[in-house]
């Protein structure tokens, strides 16, 4: 068995001496929504710490554990806080997280971040359905050998964010009165934010919003052929498209202040959701 199985093996057994439960939905929550895994019923908490292999999260905020449980009466598990790139780990090390939540059952992701907005009219707070990405962190997950049980080597993905899902949202989202909009999302590693002449780059191909996650999560979910929902919040204007130098805060801020809204969206999502 290869060195990757062996891990995810290792990280299934300990989360299965503490539950069975089998979750349907998997979700990857980004800045300002971890809370919502404190609102699971019947949670069983896993630390990544306790993980063989998991890596744990240095970005202040973000916490580092694996809830199980149940979200608007759906199975579920929650990574609360998640890794990035720019921390230092490789990307097969950041997509462990979401290949033990498919080897846990999980047959759809569910994936949020905040992101810079490129799209000229886009406003801070604005919820973007994720409909493909551009990947400019000139790495992929995959890269590697390629355990078989997880999926093939090259991997079509031409709805790697599954268009149903997105549709299904889309109208659960006016059902609720929540405006969404729908975009690509491009990465580069970070931690540093874009220049101006990469927005206008990004721009130019096609790019609706930017930020520096996410790409690894969906790539590796595709793979296993997870279905996938990914929604960015707007935090900010990306660079030059404002006159504002870029902040951390401000990214904290907006989340913090479309937390309500945003919230209440992905838990009618993963309460209505139909995967298959
Ligand atoms: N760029 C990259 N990542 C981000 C941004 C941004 O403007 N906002 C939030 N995450």
């Amino acid at each position: 068995m290869s060195e990757l199985m062996q891990q995810l093996k290792a990280c299934l057994a300990h989360v299965r001496e503490k539950t069975d439960r089998v979750p349907e939905f998997g979700l990857v929550l980004g800045s300002g929504l971890g809370f919502l895994a404190e609102q699971v019923e019947n949670p069983v908490v896993i630390e990544y710490a306790d993980m063989p292999g998991f890596p744990v999260s240095t970005v202040e905020g973000h916490a580092s554990r694996l809830v199980l449980g149940e979200l608007s009466g759906r199975s579920v598990a929650i990574m609360q806080g998640r890794f990035h790139y720019y921390e230092g780990y490789p990307m097969e090390r950041l997509v462990l997280g979401v290949r033990l939540m498919a080897q846990l059952g999980a047959k759809a992701m569910l994936v949020t971040n905040a992101a810079g907005g490129i799209r000229q009219g886009m406003k801070p707070g604005e919820l973007m359905l994720i409909e493909d990405h551009i990947n400019f962190m000139g790495d992929n997950p995959l890269i590697g050998t390629n355990p078989k049980e997880l999926g093939t080597r090259f991997p079509d993905m031409s709805d790697a964010y599954t268009t149903d899902l997105r549709e299904q949202a889309k109208s659960i989202a006016a059902d609720l009165g929540i405006p969404v909009s729908q975009g690509i999302y491009a990465a580069f590693t970070g931690p540093s934010y874009e220049t101006p002449a990469e927005i206008r780059l990004l721009s130019k191909l096609g790019a609706d919003a930017v930020g520096m996650s996410t790409i690894p999560e969906v790539i590796a979910a595709s793979h296993m052929k997870l279905k996938v929902l990914g929604i960015s919040c707007i935090s900010n204007l990306a660079s030059g498209i404002s006159d504002q130098p870029l902040s951390h805060a401000e990214v904290t801020e907006t989340a913090e202040r479309v937390r309500h809204v945003f919230s209440r969206l992905v838990i009618e999502l993963v309460g209505r959701l139909k995967i298959d």
